[in-house]
């Protein structure tokens, strides 16, 4: 259903690889709710992925862009302000990317150079964006711009490595780049932090499977999936969040305000004794 909370805005929406990628279903949403938008991912996304069967769809120009190169990212901004007829109302940043992750180095036995270009992919590229951006005056005052980042940034998860520390920066520059932008042109900076989701990215998590049991468990009303991601973008790009900035925004069901529930808690009981446990 659409509420044309985005009628005459224009976005750019980085990171849509294929239908399970965050961005493609915020891409959808956005459209949906009346927006005109880009795309951008890096050539080799374009190339082997399905960037360009969502642009058909959207109607959308692909910019094919590597986030960490700042030449890159001042086309994109160009190009997109160009294409869509005037100056860029919201932005979403969905990129991340762990070399150390992937070799599966653990963080006890990182390789240096790919801790940076873990950063500078996962985080980094989120200051370059808002540095051109502001540069070029490419976004309309009290525009949005969103990234997505994890729980992780705040507490241990196992496995999840150096993107812990990539999601700290994320958020901090948030925090950081949020104050400037806001002060200078109202513009809002904001990080969504999303419940572990079935994604190309997400499936490179050490046990998934299991982090999405435990949240789902943990979480009173559940994790929150790719489509509950997208709405969510949708109301933070929208005028009904106009004071909303330098916040990280859990869309997780509860989970991070979770210790532990009784459906958590019912994994760890022995059968016999599960009748004991009630609210
Ligand atoms: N899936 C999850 O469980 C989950 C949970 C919380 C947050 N997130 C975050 O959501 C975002 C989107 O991930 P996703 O889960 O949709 O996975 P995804 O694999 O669909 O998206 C990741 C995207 O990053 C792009 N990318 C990688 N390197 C890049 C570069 N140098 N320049 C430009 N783009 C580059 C990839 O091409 C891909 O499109 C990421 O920031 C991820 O950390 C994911």
């Amino acid at each position: 259903m659409s509420y044309n909370l985005l009628k005459g805005k224009r976005g750019i929406i980085f990171g849509a690889l294929n239908d399970k990628s965050i961005a493609w279903k915020v891409a959808e949403r956005a459209v949906e709710e009346g927006a005109i938008i880009t795309l951008s991912n890096t050539p080799v996304a374009v190339r082997m992925g399905d960037t360009e069967v969502l642009g058909k769809k959207l109607n959308a120009e692909i910019l094919p862009a590597d986030a960490t190169n700042v030449e890159d990212l001042e086309m994109v901004f160009t190009k997109s302000m160009e294409i869509l007829g005037g100056k860029i109302d919201f932005v979403l940043h969905s990129i991340g990317m762990s070399p150390n992750v992937r070799k599966k180095r653990t963080y006890d036995d990182l390789d240096y150079d790919m801790l940076h270009k873990t950063l500078d992919i996962s985080a980094i590229s989120f200051h370059k964006m808002l540095q051109v951006a502001r540069k070029l005056d490419a976004i309309e005052t009290s525009g949005s711009v969103l990234a997505l980042t994890y729980v992780a940034a705040q507490r241990v998860f196992y496995g999840y490595n150096d993107m812990s520390d990539a999601k700290a920066l994320l958020e901090s520059i948030t925090r950081s780049f949020g104050y400037i932008y806001g002060r200078d042109k109202g513009v809002r900076v904001n990080t969504i932090s999303q419940s572990p989701t079935m994604t190309t990215a997400g499936s490179g998590v050490k046990g998934m499977m299991e982090l999405l049991d435990f949240s789902e468990r943990m979480a009173p009303i559940g994790n929150a999936d790719a489509d509950d991601a997208a709405d969510y973008c949708v109301v933070m790009f929208s005028d009904l969040t106009r004071k909303v900035t330098m916040q990280n925004l859990y869309n997780d069901g509860g989970f991070s305000s979770m210790g532990m529930s009784l459906k958590a808690m019912k994994q760890y009981t022995k059968e016999d004794d599960e009748s004991k446990l009630t609210d």
